[in-house]
């Protein structure tokens, strides 16, 4: 039974791991750190080349940014699927045929304008790629192995979106080789325990473009139509709405440096003192008062609007992680959750003004 369970749990996690990005909200994000990419080494090591919505992104505004190299490598479990890259689909289905899914690795350093039509697209990927065929990999093409770790040593930034189930160690390597990033992930890695301190720490935040809502990503053929928020398009590929997708990055950008411009005032009656916190409960980010100094506790989707600039993060509720509250917690209360007179809240990140921000130095 026990094993039953596990190969369930194993099924329902690698269902999780097959969702592809589309092309559009790549876009979205990555429009606000243009000026990053020059003469960087981008690695999407998640990413079949000939599949990957990302690898397009980047083949067809190379020049654009002015990358130095793409690398892109494949998984050897992922499932086929073609994306747009329609016209060369008939000879890469022989090649995959006659390799199975031998994962391999793609590594440009120009894209010309083949077609001679004065701009880049995705024809002028296709004869690159042509010229400059994928290599296989020795191994599985697994983030972690150690051909594709020689690849990260050589990359300025890895952007892709990695496997759900893995993405703690997958943000854990990139931090070990102390390297840029732009990932996918779901909300509640905020609060995972490798995740949060860099929060904390202003090493890590949350994207530009998703705030809010569900996305639509691209589904393996075989998923199953009958999954909430499934739907099939006219030629007959599948798509799922997912709740909660965020971007994470280390990389800069201006506006989350625009304050969030707060109305209300403070008032004891309204911003009651948590019961076993040392901090005022706020329960929407939009109601942060305008005039409080002191330590407040707020959803962790107060990283959407998050300016480094505006507040401090002093902590997280010690149903998050032990100790993620640095001392705000009442440990003789023995209730983790946030309680405002007996009544349970739910998890919140705590909050203090920066002094250039209303705070008395
Ligand atoms: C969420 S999907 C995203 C695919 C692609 N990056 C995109 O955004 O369209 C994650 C991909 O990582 C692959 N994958 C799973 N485990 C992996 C691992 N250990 N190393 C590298 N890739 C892995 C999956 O097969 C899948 O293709």
């Amino acid at each position: 039974m026990a094993n039953n369970n596990e190969n369930l749990n194993k099924a329902s996690r690698a269902k999780k791991d097959e969702f592809y990005t589309q092309l559009v909200d790549i876009e979205c994000e990555l429009r606000h750190y243009k000026s990053f990419f020059k003469g960087k080494t981008v690695f999407c090591n998640c990413d079949d080349p000939y599949e990957s919505n990302f690898v397009k992104y980047f083949a067809m505004n190379f020049n654009a940014l002015g990358l130095k190299k793409l690398i892109a490598t494949s998984y050897v479990s992922s499932p086929i699927v073609f994306t747009q890259l329609s016209f060369y689909q008939e000879k890469e289905k022989q090649y995959i045929k006659r390799d199975g899914c031998r994962p391999y690795l793609i590594e440009l350093t120009e894209i010309r304008d083949e077609n001679g039509d004065g701009a880049i697209d995705i024809g002028d990927f296709e004869k690159t790629i042509k010229k400059h065929p994928p290599k296989y990999l020795k191994g599985d093409g697994d983030f972690r192995s150690p051909e594709c770790i020689e690849l990260l040593k050589q990359a300025d930034v890895v952007v892709t979106n990695p496997p759900f189930s893995l993405f703690r160690e997958f943000i854990e390597l990139l931090e070990k080789h102390g390297k840029k990033y732009i990932v996918i992930g779901n909300v509640n890695a905020i609060t995972y325990k490798e995740v949060f301190p860099l929060i904390m720490q202003n090493r890590l935040w949350l994207g530009a473009s998703i705030h809010s809502g569900d996305r639509e990503f691209r589904v393996p053929d075989s998923y199953p139509l009958e999954a909430a928020g499934c739907r099939t398009d006219k030629s007959g590929i599948k798509f799922i709405r997912v709740k909660g997708v965020r971007w994470f990055t280390n990389v800069d950008y201006s506006a989350r440096h625009d304050d969030l411009i707060l109305y209300k005032h403070y008032s004891p009656n309204e911003y009651p003192v948590y019961d076993n916190y040392d901090a005022v409960e706020v329960n929407k980010t939009s109601e942060i008062p305008c005039d409080y100094n002191g330590t407040m506790g707020v959803p962790i989707t107060f990283m959407d609007r998050y300016n480094p600039d505006q507040f401090e993060i002093v902590g997280a509720t010690e149903s998050e992680g032990k100790g993620f509250s640095n001392g705000l917690w009442n440990e003789a209360s023995k209730v983790a959750q946030p309680l405002v007179k007996g009544e349970r809240k739910y998890k919140r990140i705590f909050i203090k003004r920066r002094a250039a921000n209303g705070n008395p130095t």
